[in-house]
């Protein structure tokens, strides 16, 4: 038999432990997303069939798992972090509906499946896009919190959905597309803060807010989501040139060919994975303050620093 106590056998016992969270939070963002779009869609719609392809089909949940290890750490009730978990996800599978345009990085590959405009149209994507994102603040709207939880809720999702958030990055990054590396690093992580960065933040705000969380709290919770935000970007940045499609479920290689803004192009692989390694150290030391009680954000750090797609 193995040694129980084995750094080997304690870090299997942390993992599995993690692993049963994040499949019992799977399940209720699931269950969360299936009910707001069956109660909020014309049935056996065009439109209805196409939000279901772009939200139900495959997805880490990332953003969700984030809502609920935030409000888990914070003692906060399961149950009134299915709205907010529900709403990130929900902006961020409109996101994807319209980043994988023609007009925007064309892609025609994404979670495994064919992406919405290619499986529907481009006119029903762009049309779930959007009703993708109202519905993600009627979530909002309806969650069993006070009114004030809700609004300071709704502030925090217009603003990192919004032109100051992921929109505005999504225009920046379009910009640089064609420029590679041709692009400072203050800009380059710039872009990735609003891009990507600012709706992985909210989730973690979405996450403090329910649960009540302190000003020194927040702002370590906030240290730790900006290191997050811009570590997913690098990552995903690098799988583009390190795995292959099937891995990823999404076309590898693209930012290579459309020369987009990437850390890879600013400064190679090697010193982008050494980047990530910071990020990963900067996780971390901003969860130190909240003991093991942390153990499932901890998790959350790993798996954005060495996930395979
Ligand atoms: C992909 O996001 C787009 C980026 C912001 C980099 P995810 O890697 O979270 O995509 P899913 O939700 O798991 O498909
Ligand atoms: C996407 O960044 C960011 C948003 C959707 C807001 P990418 O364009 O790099 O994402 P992928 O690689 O297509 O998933
Ligand atoms: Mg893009
Ligand atoms: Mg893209
Ligand atoms: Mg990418």
């Amino acid at each position: 038999m193995s040694d129980p106590l084995s750094a080997d056998s304690i870090t299997t016992r942390a993992s599995t432990f993690a692993n049963t969270a994040f499949a019992s939070w799977r399940q209720r963002v699931d269950a969360a997303l299936q009910r707001a779009l069956l109660d909020h869609t014309l049935p056996d719609s065009r439109l209805q069939a196409a939000m279901r392809h772009a939200t139900l089909l495959g997805g880490k949940r990332m953003r969700p798992m984030l809502v609920y290890a935030v409000g888990d750490l914070l003692g906060a009730d399961v149950a009134a972090l299915d709205a907010p978990a529900s709403a990130v996800e929900l902006i961020h599978a409109y996101s994807l509906v319209h980043d994988d345009l023609p007009a925007m990085d064309d892609d025609a590959l994404r979670r495994g499946q064919p992406t919405v405009h290619v499986a529907f149209d481009e006119a029903t994507a762009v049309l779930a896009g959007d009703a993708l994102q109202s519905l993600a603040f009627r979530q909002l709207a309806d969650a069993t919190l006070p009114a004030d939880a809700r609004i300071a809720m709704v502030r925090e999702l217009a603003t990192a959905s919004g032109a100051v958030g992921m929109c505005g990055g999504q225009a920046f990054d379009i910009d640089a597309t064609g420029r590679g590396g041709d692009i400072s690093l203050d800009e380059l992580q710039r872009l990735h803060a609003l891009k990507t960065g600012a709706l992985l933040r909210c989730a973690v705000r979405l996450g403090a807010i329910t649960g009540h969380a302190d000003n020194t709290a927040s702002a370590a919770l906030d240290r730790y989501a900006e290191a997050l935000g811009l570590a997913f970007q690098i990552r995903d940045d690098l799988l583009d040139i390190e795995s292959d499609s099937a891995t990823l479920g999404k076309t590898a290689g693209k930012d290579l060919v459309q020369n987009k803004a990437t850390f890879p192009a600013l400064m190679g692989i090697d010193a982008s994975r050494m980047k990530l390694a910071e990020l990963a150290d900067v996780m971390h030391t901003a969860l130190t303050p909240f003991g093991d009680k942390a153990a499932l954000l901890a998790a959350l750090a790993d798996q954005v620093i060495a996930r395979q797609h």
